[in-house]
């Protein structure tokens, strides 16, 4: 054999190597589908799909251990501790996602704000923006850099997800996180939030359009490193009215999402407007894949509105967690129902309305996961 019969050969070999990796990956592909990515689609999943929010956190004991020794910041910060949090939900209960363990208002600590959480009162953001000049001072940070703890503790999770269990990625919607940058804490009044809106509507707007263009770097991180759903969480967006909502927040949520979307086409958005039914026909022109319902609503008439409204989209949701209280046959009940009411939308991922609550008995979530696997 002569020297270009040998390269020839071994050109061949490589070609052919190279052929059954891409058959076996499309293979792959084709018989793993996540029960979660299928229903966000409106595809049909082979099981039905559950997770809850905040699954993680201080309902199971093996959390409050780990949260003894170290700052609920820090354990965010800490890629280990963050992803071993994020799986102990996965260890106990049945369950087809892990979301991982951080917090919406990370993000801001790499803006230049200092993120604190006192002893009984909620999160607390240092250098709250009141005006251009604050807004002026904010940095755009590169999420890759500033916030890369995030990734590694989504890639050191994904080793320990089983096949079809789906890695949740997630960030507050620029809403949501402007509510805590302006207010400086939590509110029940949006008393600075609104005075800005309405007495400097540039800054408010331009702070948002900053948070959207931090918040669209900050997904593709999440992606790159192996997030395969992306859940934005506007927890308070019920707070202004549907006219404001239009005006300031609907024109930045539709471009932020565009641009998740272009970029991570296979990668499904679920929408969190927290007791925001009333936005429905606000987000119209939004082209999220999933709204997720709160306990507020019947789930039922959410499909029905979400219909009404045009929007070709699967529902998330609905249980009250404070259910996980009630006795166990009253719990079911309200369980199967929203089952039924979720096959009524183009797709359906059972979910709490609200995130779980330090109170609540572990045992009692792991009865609700068998309830639904039970009705398979
Ligand atoms: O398991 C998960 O769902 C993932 C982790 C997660 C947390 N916060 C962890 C957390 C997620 C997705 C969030 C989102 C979040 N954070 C929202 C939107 C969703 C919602 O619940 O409506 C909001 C508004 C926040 C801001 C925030 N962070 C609040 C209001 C609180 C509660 C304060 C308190 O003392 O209860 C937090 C703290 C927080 N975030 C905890 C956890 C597990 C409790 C921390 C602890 O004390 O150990």
């Amino acid at each position: 054999m002569g020297y270009s019969e040998i390269l020839l050969f071994i050109l061949a070999l490589c070609l052919c190597g190279f052929g059954l990796l891409l058959a076996g990956r499309i293979c792959m592909l084709d018989t793993i589908r996540k029960p979660l990515v299928e229903a966000a689609f409106g595809r049909k999943p082979s099981r039905q799909p559950v997770w809850f929010l905040r699954q993680a956190g201080r309902y199971l004991p093996e959390y409050r251990e780990i949260r003894k020794g170290i700052e609920f910041v820090d354990l965010c910060k800490n890629p280990k501790l963050a992803a071993e949090v994020t799986i102990q939900p996965l260890r106990r209960f049945d369950l087809d996602a892990a979301i991982i363990f951080s917090d919406i208002l990370i993000p801001p600590t790499a803006m230049g704000q200092t993120l604190t959480f006192g002893k009984g009162h909620g999160p607390m953001l240092s250098n709250p923006i009141r005006d251009s000049k604050d807004l002026k001072k904010l940095e755009v940070p590169d999420c890759g850099r500033a916030l890369g703890y995030v990734g590694d503790a989504i890639q050191e999770t994904k080793r320990q997800l089983g096949p079809e269990q789906a890695m949740i990625g997630f960030a507050g919607a620029p809403f949501t996180v402007s509510s805590y940058m302006i207010e400086g804490h939590g509110t029940k009044t949006y008393t600075e939030l609104k005075r800005l809106m309405y007495r400097q509507p540039e800054t408010f707007k331009g702070l948002l359009e900053i948070l959207a263009e931090v918040t669209v770097n900050y997904l593709a991180m999440q992606v790159q490193a192996g997030a395969e759903v992306l859940m934005l969480f506007d927890t308070w967006v019920g707070n202004i009215a549907p006219s404001q909502y239009r005006s300031f927040v609907a024109p930045v949520m539709e471009l932020m999402i565009k641009q998740v979307k272009r970029d991570h086409p296979d990668v499904p958005i679920i929408y969190y407007p927290g007791q925001g039914s009333e936005m429905y026909p606000e987000i119209r022109s939004l082209s999220m894949d999933v709204v997720a319902v709160d306990w507020r609503v019947d789930l039922g008439l959410a499909v029905d509105k979400l219909k009404a409204n045009n929007l070709d989209v699967s529902v998330q949701g609905n249980l009250d967690p404070q259910l996980f209280e009630a006795p166990l046959s009253y719990l079911q009940e309200a369980v199967w129902d929203i089952l039924a009411k979720g096959k009524t939308a183009r797709g359906h991922i059972f979910n709490v309305g609200h995130g779980l609550l330090p109170h609540l008995d572990p045992e009692a979530i792991g009865a609700v996961v068998k309830t639904i696997r039970d009705q398979e």
